[in-house]
């Protein structure tokens, strides 16, 4: 019997690229490849099927592009820290496990619950029960040896601005010198959600509004890098079908819900 979800209504939000990696590699083309994540929409008890649209391969877009900021920080530092905040069902560590990294999978409560039906900690990768708003997780990350990259994948798009300001300023001081990546979207984007087909399946809304991830500089972060999915990194791009790259172009050229939805590396 598939297992039934008891998840607050961010939390749900999960569901959507979990959805959209299990398409991802039902198909010829596959960009992630994600077997696993087949596995977890059959293990889950969920009307995964009125989840539709074009969100659904955005989010196999955007987690490749991420994947790429780790794989590049794993190739300078390959047994650095890796602390996925607001993980859901990803399978990231699986993904881009070398072996020698460090890796900290961190979510709240009731998604943990779920998650550890289906992952278990073992010497290199442990799962935290928290919140990126605390700083309880704080200490067990900067306990580890290494160089440290934080990423975190569409989560703080769900929070007002003044927390998720408030946390980069927290994260800044607390571990300067590290790496961090997120997404940011702009003010089309946000006022397009109740338009977009996988918002009309679920009550949560994103918050945060943030045109230019370079403003966030003020904050006493600095802007290393920056993607849309009209451009991708190089090797990445590469590994997406002709026709997507081809679209992505486009629509990264000219439609602003896309051409404002960004993937950021930011240096604490
Ligand atoms: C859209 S999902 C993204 C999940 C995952 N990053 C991915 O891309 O597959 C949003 C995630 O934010 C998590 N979340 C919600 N509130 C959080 C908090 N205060 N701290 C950390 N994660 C949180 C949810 O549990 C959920 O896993």
């Amino acid at each position: 019997m598939a297992d039934s979800v008891d998840l607050g209504e961010i939390q749900e939000t999960l569901l959507i690229p979990l959805y959209g990696r299990a398409k991802d590699a039902q198909s010829e083309t596959s960009i992630l490849n994600d077997r696993t994540a087949i596995d977890l929409v059959d293990a889950i008890d969920y009307d995964f099927g009125k989840f539709r649209g074009p969100s659904l391969s955005g989010s196999v877009l955007r987690a490749a592009i991420f994947d790429e900021y780790v794989r590049d920080f794993l190739r300078a530092h390959p047994d650095g820290t890796v602390v996925d905040l607001g993980c859901g069902l990803s399978t990231r560590f699986h993904r881009l496990d070398n072996g020698r990294l460090r890796w900290f999978d961190l979510d709240v409560s009731d998604t943990m619950t779920l998650r550890r039906k289906y992952f278990e900690d073992t010497d290199r990768y442990t799962m935290i029960t928290a919140s990126i708003f605390d700083e309880d997780w704080y200490s067990a990350v900067a306990a580890t040896d290494g160089p440290i990259f934080l990423l975190s994948e569409a989560v703080l798009l769900y929070f007002d601005q003044a927390r998720v300001h408030d946390v980069l300023q927290r994260l800044s001081h607390r571990f300067a010198g590290s790496l961090l990546a997120f997404d940011t979207g702009g003010a089309l984007m946000m006022r397009s959600q109740d338009s977009n087909p996988v918002f009309r399946a679920v009550p949560a809304r994103m918050l945060w509004t943030c045109g230019d991830p370079q403003s966030l500089e003020s904050l006493g972060i600095r802007l290393v890098d920056s993607r849309t999915f009209g451009t991708p990194q190089t090797s990445v791009a590469r590994s997406w079908p002709a026709k997507t790259r081809f679209l992505m172009t486009g629509l990264g050229r000219f439609a602003p819900p896309v051409r404002t939805y960004k993937m950021n590396l930011f240096e604490l």
